[in-house]
């Protein structure tokens, strides 16, 4: 079994929510970890909360959705450590709106940082656990990327597309020892609500013949903050993919997300349909 200590990892996504407690909890298990995502102010925070002396920790900032920043990630990183063991793709964000009136441009965005983007990126790290026969890939997901909802079907088709190239992905690098799994995230406490909201407000003000489904989305966005998991609950699924020999497929948490498959699993679409409109 993969022991943590001294593992390199770059967690993207890191200066908010699940990427943030991802990096804490991997750095108290002995990881060291590189850190990207927009924000600089938040990620030298961090970096200076888990490790002051800098040995363990690197904070790189940069938008995933820029060649150049990715490329000097992956070159920092390699720079600094000398290799990386683990990719945690992580940074993503969520879309709102009826299919019909979202921009495309707002569409092929979401496509960019959520797929494209961790593809690229993907794309320069895996060459280097290839030719040394280790790492290991944990995606991100989200319940959401089995179960689509109305008016988040823009998001939620970037975690589907998510869903098929893991599971690709995964049997084009088992031969060479590179392991590759999908975390599937429930509600999680972490300021993406609050992300998405920001980016779809237009959307959602001009939302013409689709306002009355907003009617009652606040009710529904309070019972998800009331069962809401914490962002550990799902670092801690990252620990497990990464000091796993042979992780599974994927993984979900918490406890809500688990139901929430078992449904999808067991219900026809139309009962199934009827109890996510009723959450969506
Ligand atoms: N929270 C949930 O309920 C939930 C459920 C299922 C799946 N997920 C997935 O979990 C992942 C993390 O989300 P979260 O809940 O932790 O949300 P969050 O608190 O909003 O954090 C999102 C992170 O992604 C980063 N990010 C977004 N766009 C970026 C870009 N262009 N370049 C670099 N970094 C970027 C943000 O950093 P900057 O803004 O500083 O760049 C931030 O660190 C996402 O993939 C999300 O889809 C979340």
């Amino acid at each position: 079994m993969p022991s943590l200590a001294g593992q390199v990892v770059i967690i993207t996504g890191a200066s908010a929510g699940i990427g943030e407690e991802t990096a804490r909890r991997l750095v108290r298990g002995g990881a060291k970890v590189v850190i990207t995502a927009r924000r600089p102010d938040r990620l030298d925070a961090l970096a200076l909360e888990l490790d002051a002396t800098g040995a363990n920790v690197l904070a790189v900032p940069g938008d995933i959705t820029s060649d150049a920043d990715r490329r000097k990630l992956v070159a920092a990183a390699l720079a600094k450590f000398g290799r990386i063991d683990g990719l945690v793709n992580n940074a993503g964000y969520g879309t709102r709106g009826p299919v019909e009136i979202v921009p495309v441009d707002l569409i092929r965005k979401n496509y960019e940082t959520n797929i494209f983007s961790l593809i690229a990126l993907t794309q320069l790290v895996v060459p280097a656990m290839r030719e040394r026969g280790s790492g290991c890939i944990v995606n991100i997901g989200s319940v959401a990327g089995k179960i689509a909802r109305p008016l988040s079907s823009i998001y939620d088709s970037t975690k589907h597309a998510l869903e098929a190239l893991t599971d690709g992905l995964r049997g084009e690098l088992k031969p060479f020892g590179v392991r590759v799994t999908l975390i599937r995230p429930g509600f999680i406490a972490t300021e993406f609500v609050e992300a998405a909201n920001t980016v779809s407000a237009d959307v959602v003000a001009n939302a013409g013949p689709y306002a009355a489904y907003y009617k009652g989305y606040g009710e529904s966005t309070k019972t998800m903050r009331r069962i809401a998991g914490v962002p550990d609950d799902i670092a801690r699924l990252v620990e497990r993919a990464l000091t796993s020999d042979n992780p599974a497929p994927r993984y979900s948490g918490p406890f809500h997300a688990k139901i929430m498959l078992l449904l999808k699993w067991i219900l026809p679409d139309r009962a199934l349909a009827w109890v996510v409109r009723l959450k969506s």
